[in-house]
């Protein structure tokens, strides 16, 4: 007898910045249908703050695996946990189950969705057809559509840049373009702020953290923000556009 092994498929979904109701139609749909779920998370032990956002939309019969992806640990270190996600994702899919793996945001801008990708992909010249990356609201569009902030307009230029890049980068994005995103802030705020001072850009930008969640914050003063690196949040972004004077 021929039995047959039903075709499996990877749902990579973007979840969007914190609020629930800020996740795709087709996000929801899908969650609700899923064999085993991944949720990422940054720290050992730690709820996955992307579970928490989609937790409603679950079947109470989906499994739900958490992976802690190391964040501070050395290059060969994450490689394997890569390798290792990236290898359970295809074997689950191979044995027929519908899987689903979750990012904050957008999965293709700054995920470690797109390591696991680039794995796939190795071995590959084509997209595999079991796998369906759904997009999701990013947070730098929150940002802006929460605090009423444009990103760009008609030939004005944006930049998404992150903050671990070096001081030289910063500057030149912030000089070349009009409308910059700066991500991941965290412990670079005091050297940004001077750049912003410095270019006399103090006036055209904000920073959020926390955005569409329960703890947000919006700062439009960054001058005067007295903030010591611990209190700032890993989810903050500073948005810059020239063309826009913020109203305080
Ligand atoms: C690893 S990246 C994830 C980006 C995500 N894929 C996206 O589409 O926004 C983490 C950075 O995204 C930004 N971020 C994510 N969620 C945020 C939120 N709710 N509020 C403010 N910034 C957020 C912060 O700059 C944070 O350091």
């Amino acid at each position: 007898m021929n039995v047959k092994v039903k075709a499996g498929k990877l749902y990579v979904m973007g979840v969007g910045p914190g609020a629930s109701d800020l996740i795709t139609v087709r996000a929801a749909r899908i969650l609700r249908e899923l064999d085993v779920i991944y949720t990422p998370t940054g720290k050992k032990g730690a709820q996955s703050l992307a579970h928490f956002i989609i937790e409603e939309y679950l079947s109470p019969t989906t499994k739900v695996c958490t992976y802690h992806f190391l964040m501070k640990a050395d290059k060969a270190a994450k490689e394997s946990v890569w390798n290792d996600v990236a290898q359970t994702l295809e074997e689950d899919v191979a044995n027929g189950r519908k899987v689903g793996f979750i990012t904050l945001g957008d999965p293709m801008l700054f995920s470690t969705w797109v390591f696991l990708l680039e794995r796939m992909m190795s071995k590959r010249t084509e997209i595999p057809p079991w796998l369906e990356i759904v997009p999701g609201i990013a947070s730098f569009s929150a940002i802006a559509a929460v605090s009423a902030m444009p990103l760009a307009m008609e030939d004005q230029t944006l930049a998404v840049i992150s903050c671990t890049v070096s001081e030289t980068a910063l500057e030149q994005a912030l000089l070349n373009h009009d409308c910059i995103v700066l991500m991941k802030v965290y412990s670079r705020f005091a050297l940004i702020r001077d750049l912003l001072h410095r270019h006399n850009l103090l006036k055209h930008a904000l920073m959020m953290a926390d955005a569409t969640l329960p703890t947000e914050q919006c700062w439009r003063d960054l001058a005067t923000l007295s903030l010591g690196e611990q209190e700032l949040s890993y989810f903050s972004t500073i948005l810059i556009n020239k063309n826009w004077q913020l109203s305080r």
